[in-house]
């Protein structure tokens, strides 16, 4: 690599910080995409600029094809599917991993690392590590996209004898990781190959319902430690930077969800162990219990005799595509001197921030969104909780059943409100599969609309 080359991959590397940096606030993301499109454009010419590159036209073709199909993508997909869809993502890494350490073992000269049969022994353990590691992300992403699509049941799915399953594959993984390493045996390695796709798929299926948004962190930790393995296969050192960026940013988030949502990242890592029977969901029950159901008008009357309101969008407002509908009546709400809140919680709709983001594209000022723990203690004394959409977030049984799937999480405490304005379109469960006591409560009303229909009729009776 000449000195250039180096220069320039170091400037990639500082923007793809800087881009981490600006995706670290709403009011600064924009710029922080713009840094890491930056980087990723000089990345990408100076690896062109490099003497090993000879395939031009069929790396063209490469890029054409998966920009191409990239670009469908992102346009198409709705925001509420972005975590299968980054889940998926996450497996292709995996693939990529074990791809490049297959094409190293059959042509390790092309890769500089040795010839056949006497490959440099620090190369084998990169090439043995990253292989594993990558083999992990891609099952493991692979049963995270089927549960979070629906396609494999979300609830975590526990069997006797799972941990040690998963502790003699782990054992097994770095035995052969040593024999890889003694003998070069391609045999070897595609049984390293095949004991770490078994392991990232039990790893991942015993985790379920509220701790699916840490895994798809976790597995994006994983995916971005396999990138930097492949980079060191490649002598490749933007690569090994930007994997480890990826794998220690996920590694860092992971453990800030599992903070807020009172779970070991141990545990989760583990896939689930320690859980025990608390983490067997339990579907919400049949219930014929009476609740109280009003309508759009019943609700804008309560609203307008009230003070204050906070509003605590969920999965359902991302659905309904609420954010705009809601940002009005907002307003209307405001211009008659009532006091407008929205209260955030870390894992309200189905990726990190995507309430965030809803508001934000919605134009709500950033000054009226609170984080969970900045608004809870405020419950207590608003007149009108609006819950749209959001239920999972808001569900007592967090507190208080030990055996419900969400038992730690900390929840909005939008009981302790003097009314509780539910938005949903049936007593169906939330991604957890649980059921909401509040629903049945004497100072719950329910409303069961559409969430943008809500918010539309609900202005209009203002
Ligand atoms: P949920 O608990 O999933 O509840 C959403 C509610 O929205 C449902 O009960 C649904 O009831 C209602 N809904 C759906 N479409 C609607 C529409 N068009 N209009 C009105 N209501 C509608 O959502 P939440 O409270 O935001 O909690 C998020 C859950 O997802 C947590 O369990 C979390 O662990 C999990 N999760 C989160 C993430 C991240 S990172 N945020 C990632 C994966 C999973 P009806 O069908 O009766 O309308």
């Amino acid at each position: 690599m000449t000195n250039f080359q180096a220069i320039l991959y170091l400037v990639s590397g500082i923007l793809f910080i800087l881009s981490l940096q600006g995706l670290s606030s709403a009011d600064t993301s924009r710029r922080g995409n713009l840094f890491g499109m930056v980087g990723m454009g000089i990345a990408i010419l100076t690896t062109f600029l490099s003497p090993k590159i000879s395939h031009y036209f069929l790396s063209f073709l490469a890029i054409a094809a998966g920009g191409g199909v990239g670009t469908f993508i992102a346009r198409n997909i709705p925001m509420t599917a972005l975590p299968q869809l980054v889940a998926a993502f996450h497996s292709l890494v995996g693939l990529a991993a074990v791809f490049v350490a297959a094409s190293a073992l059959n042509a390790p000269g092309s890769f500089g690392i040795g010839s056949a049969a006497s490959i440099h022994t620090s190369s084998l353990f990169e090439m043995g590590l990253g292989v594993a590691i990558g083999a992990i992300t891609f099952t493991g992403s692979i049963v995270a996209f089927g549960k979070l699509q629906g396609l494999i049941k979300g609830n975590p799915l526990q069997f006797a004898g799972q941990h040690m399953i998963n502790a003699a594959l782990g054992g097994g993984i770095v035995l052969f990781l040593l024999l890889f390493m003694l003998t070069q045996s391609s045999f070897v390695f595609w049984v390293l190959v095949l004991l770490s796709f078994a392991l990232g798929f039990l790893l991942i299926l015993p985790i379920g319902g509220a701790d699916m948004p840490v895994i798809v962190s976790m597995l994006n930790s994983y995916s971005g430690f396999a990138a930097a393995g492949i980079g060191f296969t490649l002598g490749n050192m933007l690569l090994i930077i930007t994997g480890a960026l990826v794998g220690a940013s996920g590694a860092i988030l992971s453990y800030i969800m599992c903070k807020g949502m009172n779970r070991s990242i141990i545990n989760v890592i583990l896939g689930g162990f320690g859980s025990g029977a608390s983490a067997v969901a339990s579907s919400a029950a049949e219930n014929t219990r009476p609740v109280k159901a009003g309508s759009a008008e019943d609700a804008s009357y309560i609203l307008q005799n009230a003070r204050s309101v906070i509003i605590v969008p969920g999965y359902g407002m991302a659905v309904a595509q609420a954010q705009h509908a809601l940002r009005e009546m907002a307003d209307k709400l405001k211009a008659q001197g009532i006091k407008v809140s929205y209260a955030i919680h870390p894992v309200a709709g189905r990726m990190p921030g995507h309430m965030n983001v809803l508001l934000a594209e919605a134009n709500v000022p950033y000054d009226d969104v609170f984080e969970l723990e900045d608004i809870n203690s405020d419950f207590s004394s608003c007149d009108v909780a609006f819950v749209i959409g959001a239920n999972d977030v808001t569900n007592p049984a967090a507190k208080t059943d030990t055996t419900s799937p969400i038992y730690g999480m900390p929840i909005l405490d939008v009981e302790k409100a003097k009314t509780v304005l539910f938005v949903k379109r049936s007593m169906a469960s939330g991604y957890a599969g649980v059921e909401n006591e509040l629903f049945y409560r004497d100072n719950t009303m329910m409303l069961f609309y559409d969430a943008k229909k809500v918010c539309e009729e609900i202005s209009k009776a203002l």
